[in-house]
């Protein structure tokens, strides 16, 4: 099942200095005995975060670590076939799931924070 923002929100994802290297980051976020991952990448400024799972295969995009960016540095990539997902919206425009998109993840910057938010 995945995460629901409305009951994590408040909780403090990272701080924004945690996407200083590779303009991304894996959380794992633990919600009693359930575990997921969401990834929090800046892209031209803006932070945004999606769940860490591709809509066709339901696997994480990346292979390890906070490496979510192609060489490029203009997609987010999934390492084991490909796709290639937009960093403003998570839409896949190339790869086995084109047209679908990542799930995104509410959140924002509170000071030096990334903090999740209700759904909107
Ligand atoms: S799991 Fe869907 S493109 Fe890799």
């Amino acid at each position: 099942m995945l995460p629901d923002p409305d009951e994590l929100a408040g909780r403090v994802l990272c701080q924004v200095k945690d996407l200083a290297t590779t303009k991304a980051k894996d959380v794992i976020i633990k919600n009693g005995d359930e575990q997921y991952s969401i990834m929090v990448v800046q892209w031209k400024g803006d932070i945004r975060a999606f769940v860490n799972s591709c809509p066709h295969a339901r696997v994480p995009l990346n292979m390890l670590g906070d490496t979510f960016f192609d060489l490029t540095g203009s997609y987010l990539l999934c390492t084991t076939h490909g796709a290639h997902f937009r960093p403003t919206d998570g839409y896949c425009t190339r790869g086995p799931c084109r047209g679908k998109s990542l799930r995104p993840f509410p959140i924002e910057v509170v000071g030096t924070d990334i903090v999740v938010v209700p759904k909107a």
